[in-house]
């Protein structure tokens, strides 16, 4: 089959030397990227700036804000037959770059941000996604609540939560405990690798087509 998968961090530019962005390390994408690309899958990674290497066999889009993101996702995504949007989008972008450094003036400054566009939200409506649509959460409260949530307002065969306020999963770890949670029931997973859980997540994912 054919995979798409988004990972890493956004990164939103205010003048020429600065940015927002957040601790996504790609790790979790990149993970489901290589176990996918293993399984035999063709797969392309929409991806971030992260330090991690390639996994083989994956094809490769890097970009930069979320609107890089989110038209690489427009451009590919009918393509494909299984979508997976692990990356860390920022939902705030700053309203306009500075086109010099800005330069320091009063004791505070403002930054006025505007909504980015929810790419996940925009999948099945928006760009017309027929296929498998996998997106994830990550919470730091009423996690199961929000990620049902999310799962039904984006028309999601699947949302894989995360509890992001915990230090030893999630953001920037080499391990994650998820919950996965479909339109009707959830499933708890035990803390692993990501590498481990990313292959039984391509094993549970490629099946939801045929269920
Ligand atoms: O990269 P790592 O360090 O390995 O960390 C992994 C992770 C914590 C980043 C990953 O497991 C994870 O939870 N990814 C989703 C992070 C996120 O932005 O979650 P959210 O709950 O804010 O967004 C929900 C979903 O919508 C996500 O699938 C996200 O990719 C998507 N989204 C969000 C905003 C936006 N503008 N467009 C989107 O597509």
């Amino acid at each position: 089959m054919k995979v798409l998968i988004t990972a890493g961090p956004t990164v939103e530019a205010i003048d020429p030397v600065r940015f927002l962005s957040n601790r996504s390390s790609g790790k979790m994408g990149y993970a489901l990227a290589a176990a996918a690309a293993k399984r035999g899958h063709s797969v392309l990674l929409i991806s971030g700036p992260t330090s991690l290497d390639l996994p083989e066999g994956v094809d490769y889009l890097p970009i930069e804000s979320a609107a890089d993101m989110y038209q690489a996702v427009k451009s590919q995504i009918g393509r494909h037959d299984i979508a997976i949007f692990a990356a860390a989008v920022a939902d705030y972008t700053p309203a306009k770059v500075a086109d010099q450094k800005i330069k320091k003036t009063g004791d505070e400054m403002t930054l006025t941000l505007t909504r980015t566009k929810d790419i996940l939200g925009s999948a099945r409506e928006v760009m017309d996604f027929k296929g498998t649509l996998v997106g994830f959460a990550a919470e730091t409260e009423k996690v199961i609540e929000n990620a049902r949530a999310k799962c039904l307002r984006k028309s999601c065969d699947l949302v894989i939560a995360n509890d992001v306020s915990r230090k030893d999963i999630g953001f920037d770890s080499s391990e994650n405990e998820v919950t996965l949670v479909y339109p009707d029931r959830e499933e708890a997973l035990p803390q692993d690798s990501k590498e481990h859980l990313a292959f039984h997540l391509i094993e549970i994912i490629e099946h939801l087509g045929s269920d």
